[in-house]
């Protein structure tokens, strides 16, 4: 179907990987449907979605495991999609990292050169170059099992940038590490791809490790992708009710909005009232669904405190969770029917201001321009 050549455009904007129109269908079932990605070149790409949604299936194809149903993939320009992983420059590092345990830590990550048959001072040279990236320098002569976890992990990445690949696909890498371990290597893997330089594309079901590590993240649901953005576009401007709930936490109202020249008004009931601007293509819709994050709220005794124009509901203390930094609020919110959940952080709370109890009365604010609107289900 889509037969691009190379072309010059791809290479003027520095994409180091494109997907087009890329669709995979096992038998009767679409796993992936009609993807379109660019990656740039030297970029930390996360592909972020929950289990099934067609995240390892689209890495598959772009290493070569797996040949699409329809659609091009391109690597600098060059369409892929039908050639075997041996002739894309690329490497795979999946969990379960599979080293040799009676191989030494050198040995392990020279073994693809060696089988190559490369000149034995190339294969030192390599991968000397390899376990310096990695800081595994002095580990050289260790066997894998005298190594913790991690440094097993950094071995199986050593062993993939000792090929000099353009692009490193990882497959949920720390997915079999505990979460402090985790956390760590997160940030050793987000050193090691500043100082390759390599293009990393890594899958993750994790929303905070796709939130720490990447430049730009693809969110995907049910085989497709809902948004491509930066951590920090994703999280405040979601485009998707998925988005919005998957990324973080997010309050959502569905209404019918009354509008005048510069705003919207939902009013709902007892004087509570939501505010909403005029969205920047102009349109007035009728009915709308919101999205608030819980820390842009504000809890206040009354109504009577809030400044016009700001967005205000009346809810009832369901849960405090005290977190030292922060605590968490769920309302209840009798006007809709729902239960709003509220981060304050504690900064007060050692002088004189106390938290809220369970049962208390409490005006939830919070300014309009915290209102992201979201297409309806109908639209
Ligand atoms: N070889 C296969 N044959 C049939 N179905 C498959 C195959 N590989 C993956 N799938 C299905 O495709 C969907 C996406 O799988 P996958 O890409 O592994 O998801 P993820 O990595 O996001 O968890 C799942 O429903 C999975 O069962
Ligand atoms: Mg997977």
């Amino acid at each position: 179907m889509n037969d691009a050549t190379p072309s010059t455009i791809e290479q003027s904007e520095d994409c180091a990987i494109r997907l087009e129109g890329v669709t995979k269908r096992f038998g009767d079932f679409t796993a992936v449907e009609r993807i379109d990605l660019r990656i740039r070149r030297g970029e930390f790409f996360s592909l972020l979605g929950p289990s099934g949604c067609g995240k390892t299936t689209t890495l598959r194809m772009i290493a070569g495991f797996e040949e699409p149903s329809e659609g091009a993939i391109l690597l600098d320009g060059v369409d892929v999609a039908r050639l075997p992983p041996y002739r894309r420059n690329v490497n795979t590092v999946f969990q379960n990292y599979a080293l040799f345990p009676h191989l030494n830590v050198e040995k392990n990550v020279g073994f693809g050169l060696k089988r190559k048959k490369l000149p034995k001072h190339e294969i030192a040279a390599r991968v000397s170059d390899a376990l310096r990236m990695v800081e595994l320098g002095d580990r050289a002569t260790y066997k894998p099992d005298q190594l913790s976890g991690g440094m097993q992990q950094r071995v199986a990445l050593a062993r993939a940038l000792v090929n000099l690949p353009s692009v490193l696909l990882l497959d949920e890498p720390l997915g079999a590490l505990d979460l402090k371990l985790r956390r760590q290597m997160q940030l050793e893997l987000k050193h090691i791809h500043e100082n390759v330089g390599i293009t990393f594309i890594y899958v993750t079901h994790d929303q905070e490790e796709a939130l720490t590590m990447s430049d730009r993240i693809a969110v995907m649901n049910m085989g497709t992708v809902e948004q491509v953005g930066s951590p920090e576009e994703l999280y405040e401007s979601p485009k998707s009710r998925f988005v919005a709930g998957f990324i973080g936490t997010s309050n959502f109202i569905e209404s019918v909005v009354t509008w005048n020249a510069t705003e919207g008004t939902i009013s709902l009931g007892d004087g509570e009232r939501v505010i909403i601007e005029v969205p920047e293509d102009g349109s007035r819709p009728g009915s709308v669904e919101l999205s608030v994050r819980p820390e842009k709220i504000r809890l206040r005794e009354s109504g009577e405190e809030v400044q016009s124009g700001q967005c205000m509901l009346r809810g009832t203390v369901r849960d405090v969770v005290y977190l030292g930094m922060t605590t968490q609020y769920s309302l209840h919110i009798p006007s809709l029917d729902r239960v709003f959940n509220v981060l304050e952080q504690n900064v007060e709370i050692a002088s004189d201001q106390t938290l809220w109890v369970t049962g208390e009365e409490a005006y939830l604010t919070w300014h309009p321009s915290h209102n992201r609107m979201l297409p309806t289900s109908g639209a």
